[in-house]
Formats: C-alpha cells, structure tokens, sequence
C-alpha cells in the first residue's frame, strides 16, 4: 500500500517539460502584464536603478539587510579600479556583523521592528566605527529590504505585501525607509539613507560589478524572486510626463532595473498543478492567496510540504507505526537543510539520515522509512528546481536574451547539492536546448557576489556618483 502512495506522490508532483512550457507561457503573459499597469499580479516593481555598474564605483557605505533569517550590517570599501590595490580581483572590502532576527520578530509591530535594527546599527557603529563618522560627516546607509515594495524614489519604499511569513503590523502601505528614517533621527545616529534594493537587484548589481555578461540577479533562498534590466519604453506603466525618464529630446529612454516579485505568480492559480499539501501551506500562512508560486519553489516551504506528506502517510498508519510522532506534528520544524542533508547522504545504510530523523523529531526509522523519505525529498525538491526555471525562462523569452549569467544567491541556490544541475536542466527543456543541436548551455546560473552587502553599496555609490553631477 506504501508503494502505491508513492506512486501517488510521484505523479502529483512530477512536472514534465511540456508542462513546464505551458506554466512559462502564462509566466510571460503576467510579467508583461505588470509592466503595462499598476495592481496586477506580479508587481514587477520599478526600482530607480538606471544600469549596471561600470566595475569603477568607489565609496564607503554601510548597508543592512532584512532578508527573512538575519539581519546584516556591513561596512563595505568599493576600490573600484584603483591600481594600488594589492589584489586587483579584491575590489571590495566588508566588514560585517550578522544578527540572527529573533523568532518573535516575525509577529511584532514596526516600533518593535525598526528599534531592533536601529539598536544593531547603534551597536555596529559603536564597536566598528570608533567615532569617525558624526552630524556634519554622516557615511551613506544603504538598505536591502528584500520583500515588494512601491518605490517613487530610489530612497522610498512603501510595503505592498510582507511575504516569507513576516507579519509585522504596521509596516504595510507604509514607506519602510521613512520609519528607518525616523528611528535613525530619533538616535542621532551619523547615517544619511540613501537608497533601498531588493535582494535580487543587489544580487544583479554586485555581480555585474565582476562579471559583463550578468543578466539577472535570481534569489533561490528563503523566497524565491528575480530582477532583470528593463527599456524604460517598455515600463509602459511609469508617468509619461515623468521628467526623469526623459533623454535630452524629450523621449522615453534609458534602462531601468525591475524587481519582478515574481513569487506572486498564477496566484489565481491557473496552470501550477496544486497538490493538497500546497493548499494546506497556502490556508495556514499569514497571506493566504498570495505568493502562490513562491509557495511551491521556496525554501521556506520545501520542507514544510515534506512534513505535510510525512503526516498524511502516518495518519493512514502506513509509516512510523506505533512511534512518538508529536515533533513531526510541529508546523515548519522542518527546514530545507533537512531536505538538502538526506539527498546528500551517502553514509552507509544511510546512517546519516537515520540519525537526523532522530534528533529532529525523536523518530527511529525503518529502512523502508528512509528509502520513503529519500524519494519524496527528491521528488519535492525536484518540482521546486523545475519551477524556478520557469521564472528565468519566462523572463529570456519575454526579453529576447539567449545568453549570459544568471547571478544567483540564496540558501536552497548555495546549499542544496543538486539544485543547479536539477535547475539546468529544466531550462534547458524549456528553451529547447537539446532540439537546436546546442554544444553548451547559452545560459548559465552562477554564484552571486554579495548582493545585499557589495551590490546595496555599489547602487548608492552610483545614486551619489548621479547627485553630485552638475546639472
Ligand atoms: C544572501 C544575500 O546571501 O542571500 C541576501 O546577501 C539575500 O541579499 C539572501 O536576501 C537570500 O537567501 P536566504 O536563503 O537567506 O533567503
Ligand atoms: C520574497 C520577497 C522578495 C525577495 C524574495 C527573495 O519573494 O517578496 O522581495 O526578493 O523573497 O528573498
């Protein structure tokens, strides 16, 4: 009866290269969308990032990163093309301080928020910064605020949605960088904001600032999104009157970055092949509704989906007969690290996995058990890697590109051992690489520098590099 479950499993979330076409279809037609209006369903947000850097942007600035899991503040020295470098392929340096967010964060207001990160700035500045910087000398602040917002400046953000189970009231419909702001003001802190990025775009930047052939910053992490550049002409949503849009003749032109906020994806749920698991994840999350794709591909929820099978199969009494199954029972106990460690067990008996059943959730399991688990951690983690393709094919295709990096950061990207190759491929059958007789694959996923460190740097390196310009 195990066996025919299993069968079960591997039909509802197998997705075959046909399929995934159809989902890319749809994909191009809702990234088109949002660019023409505003309100539609992926956001595809504006982000006042005119290009990519040149690979010479200097500066000291300091930047913070929310991200989901912790709380980032780096000083970051951009040594642009200084010749007097001692390592040439050293162009940056970090000095960095990682805060781990406390759990209770997630469900606490914005003063309890914006305190938490104005008292680590405090402390960062105390014990880094030694008095150098003051009112009349204040060091740049960039922000990596890694969730959608609506910007009408590079240095404003106003929250459309918190995603990756964040619900911290009173941010939402609000600017994120004026609550930073005031909370900066209110501890005479020497800092001066200067822009707010997405994770993606930084991702984007910081590997352009390497790398030429750089052509979206994907993050395939605790959510999972993309940024790409944009013709302002095509952004067919911004003011037309907008004079910053403008070149010299009074046409629309230029580039802009675009954060898609592609996890909102098929949110109507049209052609992603929902399985109960990802309905029940969808009821219980803080946003029901929303996120839809990113709810599938993410590694906040690989192994939640995993639990929720593992629950279905012991209530039928098929697996852990007769065992304490109360940790299993615990929403979100388990993490994609989890999923990552028994695909990448190659222990003897697979003692490895054994042992992690037993200190995560005090199971001791039988070897059918394990080779149960195994399979399912492949098929669910398998699914989430065909689905993240989709979101970069949908983007190639919509934008004519047939080569270059895809620079790509995240914890399910850098520590999930077959990801990449299981993500490859998928793309490959997307874009029909095979059919067209092609050597090597034209676009390849690679390891982004650090975006919420070294590319928030280089975006506010260029957004004072643009200010100090004589008009
Ligand atoms: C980090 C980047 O390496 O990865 C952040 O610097 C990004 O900008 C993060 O948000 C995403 O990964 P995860 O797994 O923490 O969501
Ligand atoms: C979520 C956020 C998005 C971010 C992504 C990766 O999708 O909404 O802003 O880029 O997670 O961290």
């Amino acid at each position: 009866e195990l066996e025919k479950e299993m069968e079960r499993l591997d039909k509802e979330f197998w997705i075959s290269g046909e399929k995934l076409k159809k989902i890319v279809t749809r994909f191009r037609d809702e990234l088109e969308e949002g660019l023409q209006e505003n309100g539609t369903n992926i956001p595809m947000n504006v982000t006042w990032v005119h290009r990519l850097p040149t690979g010479k942007e200097k500066g000291t600035i300091l930047t913070l990163d929310l991200g989901g899991t912790n709380l980032r503040v780096c000083k970051v020295t951009l040594h642009g093309d200084s010749t007097d470098l001692k390592d040439p392929s050293q162009k940056y340096t970090l000095d960095q301080e990682q805060y781990k967010l406390p759990g209770s964060i997630k469900t606490a207001t914005a003063e309890e928020l914006w305190t938490y990160i104005a008292e680590k700035l405090s402390d960062f500045i105390d014990q880094k910064l030694g008095g150098e910087y003051n009112d009349t000398n204040k060091l740049p602040l960039g922000f990596t605020f890694s969730y959608p917002a609506t910007q009408e400046r590079i240095d404003h953000a106003i929250l459309q949605t918190w995603t990756k189970g964040f619900d911290i009231e009173g941010v939402e419909g609000q600017d994120a960088a004026a609550q930073l702001r005031e909370k900066i003001e209110e501890r005479k802190l020497p800092l001066e904001l200067i822009c707010v990025i997405n994770d993606t775009v930084g991702a984007m930047v910081a590997s352009a600032y390497n790398d030429h052939d750089t052509i979206i910053g994907g993050i395939f992490g605790t959510g999972c999104n993309a940024a790409y550049m944009s013709s302002v002409p095509s952004i067919k949503k911004l003011d037309p009157n907008d004079a910053r849009l403008k070149d010299s003749d009074g046409h629309k032109s230029g580039q802009m970055a675009i954060n898609c906020e592609y996890g909102a994806f098929d949110n109507a749920h049209r052609v992603l092949p929902l399985t109960k698991y990802d309905a029940q994840i969808d009821e219980k999350s803080p946003r029901p509704g929303e996120q839809a794709f990113e709810k599938f591909s993410a590694g906040l929820y690989l192994g939640e989906i995993f639990r929720l099978v593992l629950v279905e199969l012991t209530d039928k009494g098929l697996i852990f007969k007769n065992a304490q199954s109360d940790k299993l029972r615990k929403s979100y106990t388990l993490d994609t690290g989890f999923l990552s460690q028994m695909e990448d067990d190659e222990s003897r008996g697979f003692a490895d996995t054994r042992r992690l059943f037993k200190d995560v959730l005090g199971l001791e399991v039988t070897d059918e058990e394990i080779e149960l688990s195994r399979r399912l951690a492949e098929l669910i983690a398998v699914r989430g890697a065909r689905l993240c393709a989709c979101g970069v094919a949908a983007i190639c295709l919509k934008e004519g590109i047939e080569k270059g990096h895809v620079a790509a950061d995240g914890s399910v990207a850098n520590k999930h051992p077959k990801f990449k190759k299981r993500w490859a491929k998928a793309l490959g059958e997307i874009l029909d690489w095979e059919e067209k007789g092609l050597q090597e694959d034209p676009i390849i996923i690679t390891s982004a520098e650090d975006g919420s460190g070294v590319g928030c740097a280089i975006i506010a390196a260029m957004e004072l590099e643009w200010r100090a310009k004589p008009t």
